[in-house]
C-alpha cells in the first residue's frame, strides 16, 4: 500500500490515521520502526517535511536517509523506475518530494515497498493529514473551511478532498482566472458541500477555519509577477479574519510569505493555529509510517 494522494484515500483510512495520530500524540504506543529504514528523496526544497519525517523515524526507533537529486545518479539520468527498484532492495519505506506527479507514480509502480508522496505538483497528502488532525483537535471538523488564494495548488487539492470527506463544508475563494482544478472540485463535491466564490469577504463569512498557502508554488516561479497582481486582494489579514467566526482558527501549511498571502499580525495572532499545525506533521506522519508498515 502506498500513500500518494487523498483522492485515493478512503474516509475510513483517514479516520483511522487520525485516531492513531491522536493516540501517538498523547503518548500511547502504537508500535515502532525498530530496524526499519526510510529513504527520503527530494527534488525540491523542504524544511518541515524533511525534518518531521526524520524525527519521526528517530523517535520510532528507525533510521531515515536523506537523498537529493543533485547528490544522486538521478541527476545523471538514472530513471525513477530504476531508482525505485534499487531503493526497494535497501529500505522498508520511501518518501519522495517531486515536481511531477507522474514521476511519483513511476516511483511507486516500480517499488516493492510503500511510497509516501511528500508533495508533487498535484497533491500534498501528508500536509492534509496534519491539517485535518489540527482541525479535529480544535473541534472544528463539523464546521466550515474557507480556503483563500491559490485553490488549484497541491495543498488545496489535498485539503479540499480531506475536509469534504470528513464532513466539512468547504468554500474555495479564488480570483477570477485562477479556478480550482475541475477534477478535484468535482471529486470533493461527491463527498460534501463545496462552493467556489471570488469575493473574499463573502467567502469567509461564518468560517470556522480560514486556510491559505503561497500564491506562487514551487515550480511556478515564472508566473510570479502576474500571480502577485492577481492575488493581491486575497490576503488573509485582520480585517478579513474579523468577518469569520470569532473563535475561528487560521491555518497555513508554511512556509509563509509574511505580508503577501498572510500578514504577520494574523500569523502571530490569537486565531493562528499554524505552529500546532506544523507540529502535527510529526504525529500524523508517525501514524502513517506505522500504518503503512502494518498493511504490508
Ligand atoms: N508544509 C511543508 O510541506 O513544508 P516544507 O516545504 O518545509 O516541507
Ligand atoms: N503549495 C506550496 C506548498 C509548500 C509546502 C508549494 O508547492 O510550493
Amino acid at each position: 500500500m502506498h500513500f500518494l494522494s487523498i483522492r485515493e484515500t478512503s474516509k475510513k483510512d483517514l479516520e483511522t490515521l487520525l485516531d492513531i495520530a491522536t493516540q501517538i500524540k498523547f503518548g500511547r504506543s502504537w508500535g515502532d520502526m525498530k530496524g526499519k529504514t526510510l529513504i527520503m528523496l527530494f527534488e525540491k526544497p523542504s524544511t518541515r517535511t524533511r525534518v518531521s519525517f526524520e524525527v519521526a523515524m528517530t523517535q520510532l526507533g528507525g533510521h531515515a536517509i536523506y537523498m537529493d537529486f543533485t547528490g544522486s545518479q538521478i541527476s545523471r539520468g538514472e530513471t525513477m523506475a530504476d531508482t525505485a527498484r534499487v531503493f526497494s532492495r535497501y529500505a522498508d519505506i520511501i518518501m519522495a518530494r517531486l515536481y511531477k506527479h507522474g514521476e511519483m507514480l513511476e516511483l511507486s509502480e516500480n517499488s516493492t515497498v510503500p511510497v509516501i508522496n511528500g508533495l508533487t505538483d498535484v497533491e500534498h497528502p501528508c500536509q492534509a493529514l496534519a491539517d485535518v488532525l489540527t482541525i479535529k483537535e480544535r473541534n472544528k471538523l463539523g464546521g466550515k473551511l474557507a480556503f483563500i488564494g491559490d485553490c488549484a495548488n497541491n495543498v488545496a487539492n489535498s485539503l479540499m478532498l480531506a475536509a469534504a470527506k470528513l464532513g466539512m463544508e468547504v468554500t474555495l475563494i479564488c480570483p477570477p482566472g485562477y479556478p480550482p482544478q475541475k477534477e478535484f472540485l468535482e471529486e470533493a463535491k461527491k463527498s460534501g458541500k463545496v462552493e467556489v466564490v471570488t469575493d473574499p469577504e463573502k467567502g469567509v463569512k461564518g468560517a470556522d477555519v480560514i486556510y491559505t498557502d503561497v500564491w506562487v508554488s514551487m515550480g511556478m516561479e515564472e508566473e510570479k509577477a502576474e500571480r502577485m497582481k492577481a492575488f493581491v486582494k486575497y490576503q488573509v489579514n485582520q480585517d478579513l479574519v474579523k468577518l469569520a467566526k470569532k473563535d475561528c482558527i487560521v491555518m497555513h501549511c508554511l512556509p509563509a510569505h509574511r505580508g503577501q498571502e498572510i500578514t504577520s499580525e494574523v500569523l502571530d495572532g490569537k486565531n493562528s493555529a499554524v505552529w500546532d499545525q506544523a507540529e502535527n506533521r510529526l504525529h500524523a506522519q508517525k501514524a502513517l509510517l506505522l500504518y503503512l508498515m502494518k498493511q504490508r
